[in-house]
């Protein structure tokens, strides 16, 4: 049987890169796909209905099921009326792969209000208005006595769990959505859904204008098809994680450890400042950890 054979999956920002080949899998792995996507330009600005649609031609041209949304992540009632297309459609809802997002690239001294709320309101606030949208359907359903297996996938990022110069909106929503994945995990289990997060790393238009890996971008690893084989999985109705973030980059995907103390000093009593000076004198400067960062620095050398 296939992987997400009779699931209901929406997947927002499906209409272009990442989304619309996690589009494409799901609907061959047997999904029945919500194509969500307001089609604006990379920086968020504009629309364009076609873009869902032209992916749901797609499938369907392919012989697979699924349904255009045009609706906005970042509004509430978009967010309700998208659940509400999954239901209305097929009958159901098992899955919400949060994936839409813009960039507005400044640093935090030329960063605008506008800059910030935008990235913020597509990535943070629109990865809760989905799930909170799903959960509460999800939470009805379980009340009437049904139980199914549910799945919320959320999309983080390198530059959220690690910090990129000139991306402070971007970090801070996609740090936001890692940490927002794990109480999710905490929450929803009793509604019979998990959750858990990806940080990919891709070659799509929001990548492969980047002046730094731009270039880079072209080799086969970054394919943005490789990045779906994971959220498929993690998707599928037999999977045992939640919780969890991941990392994937081509074929190679890891489970990341999170914020972890690394070293410790510890008194008996309360410090004063000038003794927790001299003791914290001990602690690394930097520590060391296993970054996709790291991996594409070495990677353009
Ligand atoms: N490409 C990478 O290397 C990379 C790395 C880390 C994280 N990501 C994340 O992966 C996700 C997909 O990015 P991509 O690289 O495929 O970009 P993309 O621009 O190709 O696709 C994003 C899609 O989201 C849609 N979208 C934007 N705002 C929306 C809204 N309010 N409601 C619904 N749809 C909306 C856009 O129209 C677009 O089709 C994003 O969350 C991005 O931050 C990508």
């Amino acid at each position: 049987m296939a992987a997400l054979e009779g699931r209901v999956c929406v997947i927002t920002g499906a209409g272009n890169g990442i989304g619309r080949h996690h589009a494409l899998l799901f609907a061959r792995e047997g999904a029945h796909v919500v194509v969500n996507d307001v089609g604006g330009q990379g920086d968020g600005t504009g629309s364009d209905a076609t873009a869902a649609q032209r992916v749901v031609d797609e499938i369907l041209a392919a012989g697979g099921t699924a349904v255009a949304s045009t609706d906005s992540v970042a509004s509430w009632d978009g967010a309700r009326r998208i659940v509400d297309t999954a239901v209305d459609t097929f009958g159901d809802l098992h899955v919400v792969v949060n994936n839409a997002g813009i960039l507005r690239d400044r640093t935090i001294v030329n960063m605008t209000e506008e800059d910030f709320d935008s990235v913020v309101a597509v990535h943070l606030k629109g990865t809760l208005n989905v799930t909170r949208w799903a959960a509460s359907y999800w939470r009805d359903r379980t009340k009437a006595g049904e139980t199914a297996d549910r799945a919320i996938v959320n999309t983080s990022s390198a530059a959220g769990l690690h910090g990129s110069a000139g991306q402070a909106n971007y970090a801070a929503a996609k740090a936001g959505i890692a940490a927002m994945t794990i109480v999710a995990g905490r929450e929803l289990p009793r509604y019979g859904a998990r959750a858990n997060c990806i940080a990919p790393v891709a070659r799509t238009r929001l990548t492969s204008g980047l002046p730094a890996i731009g270039e880079l971008m072209n080799k086969p690893t970054f394919d943005p098809e490789h990045v779906s084989p994971l959220v498929a999985a993690l998707a599928a109705a037999d999977c045992p994680f939640n919780g969890q973030v991941f990392s994937v980059m081509g074929a190679s995907v890891g489970i990341y450890a999170g914020w972890s103390i690394a070293e410790e000093v510890d008194h008996e009593e309360r410090w004063t400042v000038a003794e927790l000076i001299r003791a914290m004198d001990k602690l690394p400067r930097h520590i060391k950890v296993n970054t996709q960062l790291a991996k594409l620095a070495e990677a353009s050398k």
